[in-house]
């Protein structure tokens, strides 16, 4: 079984299926992802969320991504690690986003860093990758910006929105990003953004147009209290096992039947 590495990470299409990503924050979980085959772990900042009980992803702090990192790195056999960088590690200046995207690759075994937002972000994103440090951008619904966007909603919806994301997303792509993460937009913006870009997209809540798809752990697994976001779906219904349920996520991404109709923004 080999290594998925940066250089895996190419468009789709043709004979390569949809990339597979799914966030991971333990050894015991991250290992039931890779038994299901997943190519991408991301330790996601949603860990304070799903793990710590926070409201918000903001209070998560570096040394609480170096540890999780760390627990899914021990796990890891075939998928590639990528990891969120905290809001307050990185927004301040590309030396200081540089200082934490390094302690995570060192300490916390990240193979790529992901970090949200276009603007100023750019220059942070081509400082990191000219210093050998691989970045995913992420654009659309970033939680991290959550109070400025006033609550979790679909992105991009007038054509003003879409223009300037679209614009954002080949900013960050000329800068040296080498993969993006789309959330919660319209699936024909996705399919837009995808088209424009020769990284590979993936997508959370941005329809099937993509070049991969991400899911939080908890919500393939069905785990939270409250219901999960409408375009993500619960594996664990008919499934045997976690295993088997992830592996169904894993299957129904690559047959291209997730997500489906239900799972889309138009
Ligand atoms: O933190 C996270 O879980 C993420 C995914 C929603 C992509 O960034």
């Amino acid at each position: 079984m080999s290594r998925i590495r940066i250089d895996h990470l190419a468009k789709r299409g043709g004979e390569a299926s949809p990339l597979v990503a799914l966030t991971a924050y333990d050894y015991t979980f991250a290992r039931l992802a890779e038994r299901a085959g997943v190519d991408i772990l991301l330790v996601g900042d949603s860990l304070a969320q799903v793990v710590q009980g926070e409201d918000t992803t903001l209070p998560v702090t570096l040394e609480q991504m170096i540890y999780h990192a760390r627990c899914v790195n021990r796990a890891r056999e075939r998928a590639l690690l990528v990891v969120d960088l905290p809001f307050r590690a990185y927004k301040a200046s590309p030396a200081q986003a540089f200082d934490s995207a390094a302690r995570l690759m060192a300490e916390g075994g990240a193979e790529m860093v992901k970090l949200e937002g276009g603007g100023p972000m750019v220059e942070t994103v081509a400082f990191l990758q000219e210093r050998g440090i691989p970045v995913m951008g992420h654009l659309g619904l970033t939680p991290q910006a959550i109070h400025q966007l006033g609550g979790y909603r679909l992105q991009g919806r007038d054509p003003e929105a879409a223009e300037a994301l679209l614009s954002d997303a080949r900013a960050l792509e000329q800068a040296g990003a080498r993969a993006l993460v789309l959330e919660a937009v319209p699936a024909a913006l996705a399919r837009r953004v995808s088209e424009a870009l020769s990284i590979p997209v993936i997508g959370i809540g941005a329809g099937p147009d993509c070049d991969g798809q991400v899911l939080v752990l908890h919500d393939a697994l069905g785990l939270g209290e409250e219901e999960i976001p409408r375009f993500a779906k619960s594996f664990m219904s008919g499934a045997e096992s976690i295993t088997g349920a992830l592996a169904e996520f894993c299957g129904e991404v690559r047959a291209g039947t997730f997500p489906g109709a239900d799972h889309r923004f138009d």
